[in-house]
């Protein structure tokens, strides 16, 4: 049976956390699937790592749709969220609701969406519409333009405040899971102690109720990966399956224990952004 928000709280009320990965076909989700992924997202990131472009932004809500489909007919236990692409939702409510009911028509249980308090109306109109939503909070790939690069966010203490703000704005209109990425250690334990939706963390906080990462990053395909990343495939216990189910379930299995993310994966102080985002994001911006 497929996991649903309502079983993925049960496994966090029974003290385990949630592991994701992003997935964009169905062969991968099947190996996903048998290692016992809660969550498989079809992220944005495909852009760059999928189709080879530098950043997200070229992604359209097909090409989600497409990949959607695929992971949707390759898994038959894990939770699908798919993301809404870079100009699929914020010119109207109504913009947001058509591009996020292709998505949930192709598969997806929840859609995912880029920013904070300003989207407010958006989310609360795709919840009324029958659409869970996750909140991205913190780096904002889409945003990469605006950021000047792919850095890490909320390190200012404005900032900071602003990023939780965002969460909370999030939770309020509706949305049941948020995700935050690239923020200090301490400001992603504090958002996730301070909502009481599913939070899932990616160069945030073990703290979070459950962690994600890129595929490719964690199969090591990235010559030189970020500080969030870990190459689940070194070191691998032994186990049942073949090489690519027991690296996922070695994944599931450190989230699940909450083992990761350790130390080392976190940023744990201003500063401490010196690799910022590895290959899966073009080279880091200089630091102004
Ligand atoms: O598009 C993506 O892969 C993401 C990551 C933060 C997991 O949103």
């Amino acid at each position: 049976m497929r996991n649903t928000l309502s079983t993925l709280r049960k496994t966090l009320a029974a003290g385990r956390k949630l592991s994701m990965l992003t997935c964009y076909e169905a062969s991968f989700a099947r190996a996903m699937d048998a290692a016992g992924l809660d969550c498989l997202l079809v992220g944005d990131s495909l852009g760059m790592v999928v189709q080879g472009h530098d950043s997200t932004l070229p992604v359209t809500v097909a090409d989600i749709a497409y990949h959607t489909a695929c992971i949707t007919r390759g898994s038959s236990r894990a939770f699908l969220l798919a993301d809404m692409p870079f100009g699929s939702y914020h010119e109207s409510p109504a913009q947001a609701v058509n591009s996020a009911v292709r998505l949930m028509q192709a598969g997806a249980q929840m859609v995912k969406l880029e920013g904070g308090a300003e989207l407010a109306g958006i989310v609360r109109q795709l919840v009324q519409s029958g659409i869970p939503v996750c909140g991205h909070v913190g780096l904002l790939p889409q945003h990469v333009n605006t950021l000047g690069g792919f850095r890490v966010q909320g390190k200012q203490v404005a900032d900071a405040e602003r990023i939780l703000a965002d969460a909370r704005a999030m939770e309020e209109a509706g949305a049941a899971m948020i995700l935050i990425e690239g923020v200090p250690e301490p400001l992603g334990r504090r958002i996730a102690q301070a909502t009481s939706a599913i939070t899932i963390g990616i160069g945030a906080s073990v703290e979070c109720d459950g962690q994600v990462l890129v595929m490719q990053d964690m199969l090591g395909l990235n010559a030189s990966p970020a500080r969030f990343v870990k190459d689940f495939t070194k070191d691998l216990p032994a186990g049942e399956g073949g090489l690519l189910e027991r690296t996922f379930r070695h994944y599931a299995e450190e989230v699940a224990s909450g083992r990761f993310p350790a130390a080392a994966n976190v940023y744990a102080a201003a500063g401490d952004d010196a690799a910022a985002y590895g290959s899966q994001r073009p080279a880091p911006a200089p630091a102004p």
